[in-house]
């Protein structure tokens, strides 16, 4: 099994690589998170999506992919250079951009649960983990990447994400498997 070819990219995949090499952006998510987080969210018909931490856009792009008519999904990011390059490419009804803290979005959210989070920057992963899985409904998913060592992680991260593992491991009402793949991934299952 190859599993590094990929079939039905998005369409405007190949665009915001460019504008994100252009801009040398190097937190993007890479092409078998994105791969996998359609495959979850084609999962989720009329689903509710989050994704914290919206970057330029390319694992945005591949849930939107997944995602059927009656789909949602909120993206959250405080650059805004880089919402702009994911809003602008990615011009859909059902996708809402919101350029805003993370923190304070999460410590405000009040709405309807979500049946897939991808908790991709600090808020809702390092910090506010709680709460971002208290957004997932049960039977839904949340879904964290670079797990494993990055080339970008500054000093003295590594030790966090082992701290971070920790405390997740201890949380109930939750099952979730570790991927030594991709750049590690852990897929989390909200139970209750
Ligand atoms: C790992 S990157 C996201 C990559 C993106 N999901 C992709 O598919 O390429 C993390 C992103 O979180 C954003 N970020 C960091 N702190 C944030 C905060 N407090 N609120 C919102 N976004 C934040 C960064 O600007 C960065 O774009």
């Amino acid at each position: 099994m190859v599993d590094s070819i990929f079939q039905n990219i998005p369409g405007q995949y190949e665009n915001i690589a460019e504008a994100t090499k252009a801009i040398e952006f190097n937190m993007a998510s890479d092409m078998q998170t994105g791969s996998l987080l359609k495959t979850l969210v084609a999962s989720k018909p009329s689903g509710r999506i989050l994704e914290l931490g919206t970057g330029t856009g390319l694992a945005t792009s591949w849930m939107i992919d997944g995602m059927d008519e009656g789909s949602k999904l909120i993206t959250i990011e405080n650059n805004e250079l880089l919402i702009d390059i994911a809003r602008k490419a990615l011009q859909d009804a059902r996708v809402e951009f919101v350029l805003a803290d993370g923190y304070e979005w999460i410590q405000n959210y009040s709405g309807e649960k979500f049946d897939l989070v991808f908790a991709d920057a600090m808020p809702g992963k390092y910090e506010l983990l709680e709460e971002a899985i208290g957004f997932v409904r049960p039977g839904g998913f949340y879904i964290i990447d670079d797990m494993l060592p990055q080339s970008n992680w500054p000093e003295g991260h590594a030790s966090k994400v082992e701290r971070f593992i920790d405390e997740l491991e201890k949380l109930n009402d939750i099952v979730l498997t570790k991927l030594n793949w991709s750049t590690g991934i852990i897929i989390v299952t909200k139970i209750k």
